[in-house]
């Protein structure tokens, strides 16, 4: 099979498909109370993509190249009988990785039946390890207690764990340390996500970025840290371990230092739309693809024009004008 590639001759790789828009959390950063209130309008169920339609799509995509899929919302385990997706993904020929992002806060309950249904890893979400203040950044009361219990028993079952904690200043800075010396011990990898202009909610200012360099710095004070190579062709992470230890730490430099020109991303959202980059602001309708008589054929051709005509680099273009002007999809709704 001749490789499916971009406009820069980017390889399409990576699939992530958001199974719902809705979240448990109302992390200030992502999902502010002020605008995903009790009147917000979240998508009615008819509007989802059905299991048998993401299975669908997912085969089309894999039949064109995707060897990795990662599952998220909102928070992806609201989604009834999720584990019965991932049954159906996993078993398409010629998937060799899935994977899940997820607030944690349901994983405990969910870990057993979420590995038996085929599951590799799972990236929880994580910005504090003080109760006060993660319970103020997400909004709900939920203290950091339930996530680590739910990386405690993800591990157990045997599936991979990575935690993401996103940085911003007068957020959580303060946990920068902490969180670094808890995950070092635990053998679990943190990555260090530099806060994005991602949607319209979150009041991004560039003034409220800590970049990587500031974080190194900071950890460099306590830890001597050795570069790693990427796991993958394309990985999002800078990665490193501390020296005399297994553990790494991770770096997702979205901001400072851009990862366009190896990404090989693409995004379905929860209603069936597919975008090529996460800052994007349309996507292509592939609900009314499959709910109409479409082949698998036509299916497949309608992505091999939308990758192949793909020229997106949002961040390596990232301009003060395009962090507040430009119209862009919510985090929420297509899963970062
Ligand atoms: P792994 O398979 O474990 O490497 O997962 P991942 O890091 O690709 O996925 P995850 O959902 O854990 O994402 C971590 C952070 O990276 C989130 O904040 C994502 O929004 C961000 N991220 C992932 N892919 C991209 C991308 O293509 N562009 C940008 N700008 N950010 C991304
Ligand atoms: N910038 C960076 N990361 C973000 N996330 C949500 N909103 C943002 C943002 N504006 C993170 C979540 C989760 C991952 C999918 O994206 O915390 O870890
Ligand atoms: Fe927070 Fe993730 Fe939910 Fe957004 S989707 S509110 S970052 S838990
Ligand atoms: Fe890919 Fe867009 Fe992120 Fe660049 S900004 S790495 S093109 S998703």
């Amino acid at each position: 099979m001749s490789l499916l590639t971009d406009k820069f001759g980017r390889p399409m790789k990576d699939l992530r498909i958001s199974v719902i828009d809705r979240c448990n959390f109302r992390c200030t950063y992502c999902m502010p109370k002020e605008i995903f209130g009790r009147d917000f309008a979240f998508m009615p169920k008819e509007q989802l993509l059905s299991f048998e339609e993401i299975e669908r799509l997912a085969r089309n995509f894999i039949a064109l190249g995707v060897q990795k899929i990662r599952l998220t919302g909102g928070e992806p385990l609201l989604r009834r009988d999720l584990p019965l997706l991932i049954k159906k993904l996993t078993a398409i020929k010629g998937l060799e990785d899935i994977g899940l992002t997820t607030n944690g806060s349901l994983l405990a309950l969910m870990a057993q039946k979420l590995k038996d249904a085929g599951l590799k890893r799972v990236n929880v979400s994580l910005d504090a390890l003080n109760s006060e203040l993660f319970k103020s950044i997400n909004d709900s009361g939920v203290g950091p207690e339930r996530v680590l219990m739910g990386i405690q028993k993800a591990k157990e079952v045997g599936l991979e764990v990575k935690v993401n904690m996103v940085v911003k200043k007068e957020m959580n800075e303060q946990e920068i340390i902490p969180m670094a010396k808890y995950f070092r011990e635990q053998g679990i990898t943190l990555r260090y996500i530099e806060f994005m202009d991602v949607g319209q909610s979150n009041s991004w200012d560039f003034s409220k970025v800590i970049t990587k360099k500031e974080i190194f710095e900071k950890l460099s004070k306590h830890f001597e840290l050795v570069a790693v190579d990427p796991a993958y062709l394309g990985e999002v992470a800078k990665r490193y371990r501390y020296k005399g230890s297994g553990s790494e730490v991770g770096f997702i430099t979205s901001v400072s230092a851009s990862f366009c020109s190896t990404c090989t991303r693409a995004r379905i959202a929860a209603d069936g739309k597919m975008y090529t980059c996460l800052f994007a602001s349309n996507g292509f309708d592939f609900r009314e693809l499959l709910r109409s008589d479409k082949s698998d054929e036509e299916i497949q051709s309608a992505i091999m024009n939308i990758w192949g005509n793909r020229i997106d680099r949002y961040s390596d273009e990232r301009t003060e004008e395009s962090t507040k002007n430009k119209k862009k999809i919510e985090m929420s709704y297509i899963g970062g």
